[in-house]
């Protein structure tokens, strides 16, 4: 029997690292011929992540522009995707999560009439506004997709209140499978900033913020909030790496230039990045990755915004939604840094969101729904 045809698709930094371990699995089943095809809606930060994880896309559609809108990155990739699989002929493409490549690749899969599988399936806030535009991109493809692999029995129950209960699978993150690939005890920086800080004496806090309904005000005050964090505790050591978006970029840098031991630096490599979380004291970010990857390695973390679609950790108390005013932020901080019982509450590992092995049942799943295996997987427990 010919192997299956099963094309990845993915553009940025987070949809890479999270698809990375799954192009993996598919070089080393014999049943599925894997298609990587990336429409780098990121350049610099996509390829440091197909560098570390030595992946070689079969298909690179090159799209980004320096301050994209929504709206051009959507179109290049719809243009961009019909000639790809029109060449390339898949049974099924695999989307993740929520970005515009994700909406645009599942759509052009749909005009072919090729099978979509959704990975990273049923994240819901339930305002369609907020993550902007992440809740609508997820909801179309929703609806799009024929196979749905959710993290979480959470997920689950968000698609099956719209409806969408065929074709389901409980599979965990992709995400925890990444992370136990990198983090070393041993692990080595690039740079000398990271290897010589002092992690044992100083509270080390590791931030990152970019996202769209962040822009402006919210970010603003997410930037005084930092700030005054730095300048209120002097044991406190702040590494920011910074997106490339030339507009966190100047947010950024307006608002925490010259604030003591407060480090603004490159955007990392994955395993960089996951190897200081390792180590780190606290997490404050609005990213969904960090989100994840944080409670895995037992720190605490605030969410810099104002709802999470992620609200598993969040019940196990080890994640907390901080909002965007500069109030409630330091607040929340200034309890992490001062209350040893408040820190201890929160710094315990917990694995809400996999356990490692969501790629083999991502696999396992698509092979049953293709007749080439009796069982489907069993599913991905919290336990
Ligand atoms: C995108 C996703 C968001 C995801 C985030 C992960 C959408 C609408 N948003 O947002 O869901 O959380 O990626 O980081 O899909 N840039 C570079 N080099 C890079 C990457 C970005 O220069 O490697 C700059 C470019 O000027 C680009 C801008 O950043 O125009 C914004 O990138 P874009 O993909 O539009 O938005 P993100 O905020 O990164
Ligand atoms: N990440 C990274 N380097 C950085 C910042 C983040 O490798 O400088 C990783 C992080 O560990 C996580 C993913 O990128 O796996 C999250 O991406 P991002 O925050 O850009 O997007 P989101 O998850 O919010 O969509």
């Amino acid at each position: 029997m010919k192997p299956l045809k099963v094309m990845t698709i993915f553009g940025t930094r987070p949809e890479a690292i999270k698809m990375a371990p799954l192009v993996q699995e598919f070089a080393v089943r014999p049943e599925i011929e894997g298609i990587c095809c990336v429409t780098a809606q990121h350049r610099q930060m996509l390829d440091s992540v197909l560098e570390i994880f030595h992946l070689t896309p079969d298909y690179d559609l090159n799209i980004m522009e320096p301050r994209q809108t929504l709206s051009t990155i959507t179109s290049k990739c719809l243009l961009g995707m019909e000639d790809v699989m029109k060449k390339a002929q898949p049974d099924l493409v695999l989307v993740h999560g929520d970005t515009s490549t994700t909406f645009a690749g599942a759509l052009a899969a749909y005009y072919q009439k090729v099978m979509v599988g959704h990975v990273e399936a049923g994240l819901r806030t339930g305002d369609k506004y907020s993550p902007f535009p992440e809740e609508m991109n997820r909801t179309l493809v929703g609806d799009i997709a024929d196979l749905h692999f959710c993290p979480t029995v959470t997920n689950r129950d968000n698609l099956a209140r719209e409806g969408i209960t065929r074709g389901v699978f409980v599979t965990g993150n992709t995400v925890i499978d990444a992370l136990k690939t990198t983090v070393r005890q041993d692990f080595q920086f690039s740079t000398q900033l990271l290897n010589e800080l002092d992690y044992a004496h100083k509270k080390v806090i590791l931030v990152t913020c970019h996202r769209r309904e962040n822009y402006g005000a919210p970010m603003h005050h997410i930037m005084s909030a930092l700030r005054r964090v730095a300048e209120t505790f002097p044991d406190v050591e702040l590494v920011y790496p910074v997106h490339l978006s030339p507009v966190v970029q100047q947010a950024a840098h307006e608002g925490l230039d010259g604030a003591p031991r407060v480090h603004l630096i490159e955007p990392l490599t994955a395993d960089e990045m996951h190897n200081l979380m390792a180590r780190c004291y606290l997490v404050m970010t609005d990213s969904g990755g960090l989100q994840e990857e944080a409670p895995a390695l037992g720190k605490p973390v605030l969410v810099l915004r104002r709802e999470t679609e992620r609200p598993e950790a969040v019940t196990a108390g080890t994640v907390c939604l901080a909002g965007t005013e500069e109030e409630s932020i330091f607040a929340l901080a200034r309890g992490l840094i001062t209350e040893p019982a408040a820190y201890a509450g929160m710094a315990r590992a917990v694995n809400p969101y996999g356990d490692g092995h969501a790629c083999a049942r991502i696999t396992d799943a698509i092979l049953w729904k293709f007749g080439r295996r009796d069982q489907p997987p069993q599913e991905f427990s919290a336990g």
